[in-house]
Parts: structure tokens; sequence; C-alpha cells
């Protein structure tokens, strides 16, 4: 069973059939999980979006372990996750996406792991290439089959490295140029434990990044919610566009 993680600008499906709102206790945290079971032509995805329905929970608050478990249960074992990003990289626009194939994580004080003293051992995941490439590569499809059909093309770029900041502020420009020397080429606050826990959970993961702005430092202009929600808008429609042709082929 195939889930989309919907992120800042996704937090409700547009042009998908609801079927049914599920709603699951974890041993993770107190609040259910809310998801819904989403029907797209004679096909079936769950969809849960992570900042909650109203994206009320901020990226350094959202019980990510309550998240993958919950999808565990309904049988999940793909994800497609959606994450707005500022660019770093010159070749991504705002308004482009990207699929990365690599990550670093800056996050701290965040649930991490399932392992957590609980269990008898300890277990190290192997993280080398975080995200699934059998995933990466039907996201970079649908991409291309969405472009070869629609008049508005979007630019994809195949590979990246994505930055995953604590949040809920933005960057400062000095904070971006020590990314940009890391080798980051884009930045957002949700990416990480979510994708090393659903490879804990052995569910392959991969994201679909929406670039929103140029992060901190790089544009003369400032960067706004306006112009960021301004970006989403047009931007959410083609990853939708993009979702529904994934479900399609799966
Ligand atoms: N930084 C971090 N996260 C983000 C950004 C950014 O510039 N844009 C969208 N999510």
């Amino acid at each position: 069973m195939l889930a989309i993680i919907g992120g800042t600008g996704l937090s409700q499906l547009q042009g998908f059939e609801q079927l049914e709102k599920v709603a699951l206790k974890t041993p993770y945290a107190r609040k259910l999980v809310r998801l819904t079971r989403v029907g797209s032509g004679d096909k079936e995805f769950i969809f849960l979006p992570r900042h909650g329905a109203g994206h009320k929970i901020p990226p350094h608050q959202i019980n990510y372990r309550a998240n993958i478990a919950a999808l565990l249960e309904l049988g999940v074992t793909e994800i497609v996750a959606v994450n707005a990003v500022g660019a770093i990289h010159g070749d991504l626009l705002p308004g482009s996406i990207a699929v990365p194939d690599q990550l670093i994580d800056y996050s701290y004080s965040r649930d991490v792991s399932f392992y957590d003293g609980k269990l008898k051992k300890v277990h190290h995941i192997d993280f080398t290439n975080p995200y699934s490439e059998a995933i990466r590569e039907r996201i970079l499809q649908a991409a291309r089959r969405v472009n070869s059909r629609s008049q508005t093309r979007c630019e994809v770029m195949p590979s990246g490295v994505y930055a995953c900041t604590q949040g809920p502020r933005l960057e400062t420009a000095a904070e971006i140029r020590r990314l940009a020397k890391d080798g980051c080429d884009m930045v957002g606050m949700t990416g990480m434990p979510e994708a090393s826990l659903a490879r804990e959970l052995e569910i392959d993961y991969a994201s679909l990044a929406l670039c929103v702005n140029w992060a901190a430092g790089l544009s003369e202009e400032a960067i706004t919610l306006e112009g960021i929600h301004s970006v989403l808008e047009g931007g959410m429609q083609y990853v939708c566009a993009v979702i529904a042709e994934i479900v399609q082929h799966s």
C-alpha cells in the first residue's frame, strides 16, 4: 500500500476521492493520528498531512514516530513524502521540484528512533542511501509524464542533497552559506527523522520536494510568507498531478 505524506501547502488533497477517515492510536502519542483512505481511479492510497488537518503542528513538534507507526499499522509499504524546500543550488528555481537522493540532518531534540531502550537490542539501520531508488524513479517518471502532456511544464532536479534544519524559524544567511559549503542543494524542516524512521520499519521512502523560495541570503528579496504561499498554490497543483500519475502506475 502506498502512502502520501503531505507537507506545507498540502494539508488537503484536491481532485481525489476521499473514501474513509481513519484515526489511529499508537504507543508514541496521546493524540490519535488522523489519516485518510483516498481513491484515484481504481487505485487507493493513504494520505497523511504531517502538520495536521489545519496545518497547526510546527516541524519540530510533529510526532514523526506516531505518524510512521500509524502508516505501518495500515499496511503501508511505500511512502512518497511531499516537502516544501528553500533553494540553495542555483538550478533549483522557486516553483520547480527536486527528488533528493541524499540528506544531511541538522535537526535536534526530536524522537529519532523506534529503538529507544525498551527493546532488547539496539539496531543500527544502513542509511548510506536514505531514499528508495525505486520510489525516486517512480516520482521522476511520473513528473516526466505530467510534463509531456501539460503546457505548464515544471523543471525537475533529479537528485540533490536535502538539508533538514530544526525550524520553525528560517535560517540565517551564514547558516545557508555553511549548508552550501556542506554540499546541500535544498533546505527544509521536515525531512528527518521521517526518512530514517521509515527505514527502521522497512518502509520504502522518497521525497518529492517543491521549491518555494530562495534560501536565506541568496536573493535580494526578503523571504515572505505571502511569496511562499503564492508559489505553493501553483506548485501544489503540479504536485497533485504527479501524485495522481504515481498512484495510477502503482
Ligand atoms: N528553509 C527551511 N525550510 C523551508 C524553506 C527554507 O528556506 N522554505 C520552505 N521550507
